[in-house]
């Protein structure tokens, strides 16, 4: 569905040819598009102002049906999450006007001082991504995506990039995929169906899979995971997906494996530990960490990335039951440590452990990453669009985080202050899954986990706040956002 076009911008023909325009400054290099530009303010009624819009029908040009200038602002103000913000506003408002086709016109990256495939990049994602609707359970749908845009660019910079619309088009596939998983109900992705769907999707590429169910959980004495699942009748899993480059081959000397942890509680009701009732709901959301894990080894799949990647996705339903896990029971985890639960309500990080000490025991990763919607007290710190990174390895924090900045999936580095475990503390067991305070509890949660790591270079995502948006935004839709899905690509590429 994506596109670069190059040539003579008068000759191509189109349904609307879409022209970003900065307030301050001239950021197109085609002198067809700039003249056109300053034709249309000279009206003085469009200034280029964030937003502001102007669309001409049937204009001189017999090709073009429409034109769109859509101000995008100061040029100070102006970078990559700028555009996707802009190509995604677009999109949507064109898709309302139910049109298939559009052209959108590149600035030149030079004239604002950015990277070619940042600029192209960014209005490639945001057009791409912006086109998902999500309308699957709905009997009428109302709009249809758009089935291409073209971004018109220089012949230079189209040569350049001609790989860049496939391979944005591959991770926006990997981002929808988990968008779509997230925003389903959780009646249709009970642990075991969640599974299979999955298995289905990622049988498609060059990945193997297995499944742990719930005898081979006991036989492996995996108790942490099974004391989440005790009381539903949905029973849990344990996926893992193998993306192993060196399968038919002889591994290169600085060969390499990471696994990526994903949690998937596909729902969260709290179990005994009841969650109030108010926004319940949003608790089908509690398997984003899964979705982004398993949409990432597809995409990786997909995009034959260099290295090993092995995704191990714990799945569960945590629900309150006579065969519900209760406060005060104590369990034993699959590396040997007993805990005590003292609230069910903090299950993610007891299916994590289990799947991460079982991850470094088979995989031996050289690098291991959870991503996990672990904490509300996540999002009271850093609000619904920027994502808490947790790690004993400066490094792995810091190339998270700038990750984060390349992809607008933003992570902020939190503490991970050693005499804080004392709070984790049990009387009674090896540890508890309950702080003894209510401060602080992102990073209590994200200490538990360390207590399971080893010595293996590890980072811990909380991405409690952006995994999920109440209302649409400019380039995602409400519901599941797919977050972490760009992040991972992003990472395990510069890795
Ligand atoms: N799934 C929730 C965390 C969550 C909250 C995700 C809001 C997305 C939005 C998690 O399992 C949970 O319930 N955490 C508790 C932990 C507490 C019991 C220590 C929390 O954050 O309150
Ligand atoms: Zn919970
Ligand atoms: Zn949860």
């Amino acid at each position: 569905m994506l596109k670069l076009l190059s040539g003579e911008i008068g000759k191509q023909k189109t349904q609307c040819l879409v022209v970003p325009v900065c307030e301050n400054a001239g950021i197109h290099d085609d002198p067809a598009i700039s003249s056109l530009i300053e034709e249309t303010m000279q009206i003085k009624e469009f200034t280029g102002k964030k937003d502001d819009t102007v669309m001409l029908y049937n204009p001189a040009n017999d090709k073009w049906e429409r034109i769109l200038f859509f101000g995008i602002g100061k040029r100070e103000n102006i970078d990559a999450e700028s555009f996707r913000n802009f190509a995604g506003k677009c999109t949507k408002q064109l898709i309302k006007k139910e049109l298939s086709e559009i052209i959108i016109c590149a600035p030149d990256p030079q004239k604002l001082e950015m990277k070619e495939d940042a600029v192209l990049g960014a209005i490639l994602e945001g057009a791409c991504l912006g086109n998902h609707i999500f309308d699957k359970y709905k009997k009428e749908k109302k709009e249809k995506p758009l089935k291409t845009v073209s971004v018109f660019t220089n012949s230079k910079i189209a040569k350049s990039l001609r790989l860049l619309p496939s391979r944005t088009e591959t991770i926006c596939k990997g981002t929808v995929l988990a968008r779509e998983w997230v925003s389903m109900p959780s009646n249709e992705k009970r642990p075991d169906r969640f599974v299979r769907s999955m298995v289905k999707a990622a049988e498609k590429e060059d990945l193997s899979f297995s499944i742990l169910d719930e005898k081979a959980l006991k036989q492996n004495g995996m108790g942490a995971i099974l004391a989440v699942g005790a009381g539903s009748r949905s029973k849990p899993r344990l996926l893992i997906l193998d993306y192993n480059p060196y399968k038919n081959k002889k591994a290169p000397k600085n060969k390499k494996t990471v696994v990526l942890v994903g949690k998937g509680v596909t729902f969260d009701s709290g179990g005994i530990n009841l969650k109030p009732g108010s926004s319940m709901d949003e608790m089908k959301m509690d398997m984003s960490g899964a979705a982004s894990v398993a949409a990432t080894l597809i995409t990786l799949a997909r995009l034959k990335h260099k290295f090993r990647v092995v995704g191990v996705i714990p799945v569960v339903e945590n629900m309150p039951s006579g065969d519900a896990s209760r406060p005060g029971d104590i369990i034993k985890s699959y590396s040997g440590k007993t805990i005590e639960i003292g609230n069910t309500d903090a299950e993610g990080r007891l299916i994590l452990i289990d799947a991460m000490s079982y991850a470094i025991k088979m995989f031996k990763p050289d690098a291991m990453i959870d991503m996990a919607t672990l904490t509300g007290a996540c999002v009271v710190a850093l609000g619904e669009k920027i994502a808490g990174v947790f790690s004993t390895d400066a490094q792995l924090a810091k190339d998270i985080v700038a990750s984060g900045e390349t992809t607008a999936e933003r992570c902020w580095a939190m503490p991970m202050p050693e005499d804080y475990k004392k709070f984790l503390k049990s009387e009674f067991a090896d540890i508890n899954n309950m702080s003894s305070t209510r401060y602080g509890s992102a990073i209590t949660a994200a200490l538990f986990l360390s207590e399971f790591v080893e010595d293996t270079p590890w980072a811990h995502i909380d991405i409690a706040g952006p995994a999920y948006y109440k209302k649409s935004q400019d380039y995602c839709g409400a519901g599941g956002s797919g977050f972490g899905v760009r992040l991972l690509i992003d990472l395990l590429g510069n890795m």
